[in-house]
């Protein structure tokens, strides 16, 4: 680990995770013409995102990163996408309002197409075929050509990732962002809630504020009438990656500009692995997801390797374990990470501990699981003297039927309405909103 990163050093090492591909030279030339292709973002944009990073671990701002657990080509469309925007612009105005923190905004979008699997191939009714591994590697409909990895996935991938940011970016900055009118974040299918009608008189008071502040100022405040949104994705695709990191023209170092914050998933984050290698010298800020069975030794090392030269923003360690195991786990990690003295942002991923099987098959989370996970990890960071900086989450603007309760009270026999995710089950509209107001009180507690 010590010896000098390149950025294809990753090849000499064991790389979990990795798509078999047939054609050898036909994936040579798609990723020969990946290389060619413009970056996705710019060292720039990458180097503010971590010195926002890199306040919300003194506690001046909070990470607010969500969105789907694997985008589909197919559902980039202008409805899926400002949906997706306007679920966290909402959630992020509670959070502001609530905490008074800046909000660090990063989606797990324009880029989050390959899945880590657990099991090579599925089967369904006597027959046999490779798991479905995220858009950029092959499709998910059951059938023996749809599963075939295919190389042209990644050019597909790349540009579907840059027709998503174009819109991000064209909705950040023009009037659809602009917090004097927060009307434009409207998910039309939203009905009568708690959490909609708490959310309506924050906007009129946030409304009444603004006023205010637009009456005292002699000029408008540029800064209330755009945000700031970053991309993120898990970096499994090595060769992908590869394609995209750059070195930078300011004589910076190498920058992954595929997206903003790549992170490391739960099962590809062994030291001395290829994913590690890829990531530990880039200049980005890079996220590692822990899961209940890390060692606090090997996440310290993993922290170091990470972030050799200790510096503020650089690591996010998005811990994971479910609310019945994040008591036993979390304490010892704090405490062996905060002893090392390498800093590290905390944010907590209340999903991917929390997933369960419901009657029919289906994967399904429970609200309260959730809840329960994110609420516990506020208290026993603030037990240690930590300071929880972020929340992970998969959600949608979209009015889905894939995790159960809430304020809404979606059972199991709801899952079959609206399961439309190809991996993960997300939280929907109102189970978003609700964890935004109670994360907001958390934050509160924590002033
Ligand atoms: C994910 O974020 O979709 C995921 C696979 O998470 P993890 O690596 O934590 O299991
Ligand atoms: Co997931």
């Amino acid at each position: 680990m010590s010896a000098k990163w390149l950025v294809d050093s990753w090849k000499s090492c064991e790389a979990q995770q990795q798509p078999h591909y047939d054609d050898a030279q036909e994936l040579n030339e798609v990723l020969a013409a990946l290389r060619r292709l413009p970056p996705l973002v710019t060292s720039w944009e990458v180097d503010r995102l971590k010195d926002q990073l890199a306040l919300a671990q003194t506690g001046r701002a909070w990470l607010l990163q969500g969105g789907d657990c694997a985008e589909s080509f197919d559902d980039c469309g202008a409805e899926s996408i400002a949906s997706k925007l306007k679920v966290l612009l909402q959630m992020s105005l509670v959070l502001l309002y609530g905490s008074g923190k800046k909000i660090v905004r990063i989606g797990r979008i324009a880029g989050q197409y390959a899945k880590p699997r657990s099991s090579n191939t599925e089967s369904r009714e006597g027959l046999t075929l490779p798991s479905y591994r995220g858009d950029l590697i092959n499709r998910a409909p059951f059938s023996i050509d749809h599963r075939r990895n295919n190389p042209q996935l990644l050019l597909r991938g790349y540009e579907r990732s840059a027709l998503t940011l174009n819109f991000i970016r064209a909705l950040s900055e023009g009037g659809f962002a602009d917090l004097h009118h927060p009307e434009n974040w409207k998910l039309t299918f939203v009905a009568e809630s708690p959490e909609c009608e708490l959310y309506q008189r924050l906007v009129q008071s946030l409304g009444d504020a603004l006023r205010f502040i637009d009456a005292i100022s002699s000029s408008p405040n540029p800064d209330l009438s755009r945000v700031d949104f970053f991309t993120s994705h898990e970096a499994l695709h090595l060769p992908y990656e590869q394609t995209l990191t750059r070195e930078s023209v300011r004589g910076t170092g190498w920058y992954n500009l595929g997206t903003h914050f790549p992170w490391i998933g739960e099962r590809t984050r062994s030291i001395g692995g290829a994913h590690v290698e890829m990531l530990r010298g880039i200049r980005n800020p890079v996220g590692v997801k822990i899961g209940p069975t890390a060692k606090p030794d090997e996440v310290v090392d993993l922290v170091r390797v990470l972030n050799s030269e200790n510096e503020p923003g650089r690591v996010t360690i998005i811990h994971r374990f479910g609310s019945d195991r994040v008591k036993e786990v979390l304490p010892g990690l704090i405490e062996a990470v905060t002893r090392c003295g390498t800093s590290v942002l905390w944010c907590c991923d209340p999903m991917h501990g929390n997933t369960v099987s419901a009657a029919g098959g289906r994967k399904t989370r429970r609200f309260g699981d959730i809840l329960s996970e994110l609420r516990s990890s506020f208290a026993i960071h603030r037990s240690c003297g930590s300071l929880l900086g972020g929340v992970h989450l998969e959600l949608t603007g979209e009015n889905v039927t894939e995790c159960i309760g809430g304020s809404t009270g979606l059972t199991e026999d709801d899952l079959n309405t609206a399961y439309n995710s190809h991996c993960d089950p997300r939280l929907n509209y109102e189970q978003a909103m609700e964890i935004a107001f109670a994360i907001a009180d958390e934050i509160r507690a924590d002033r």
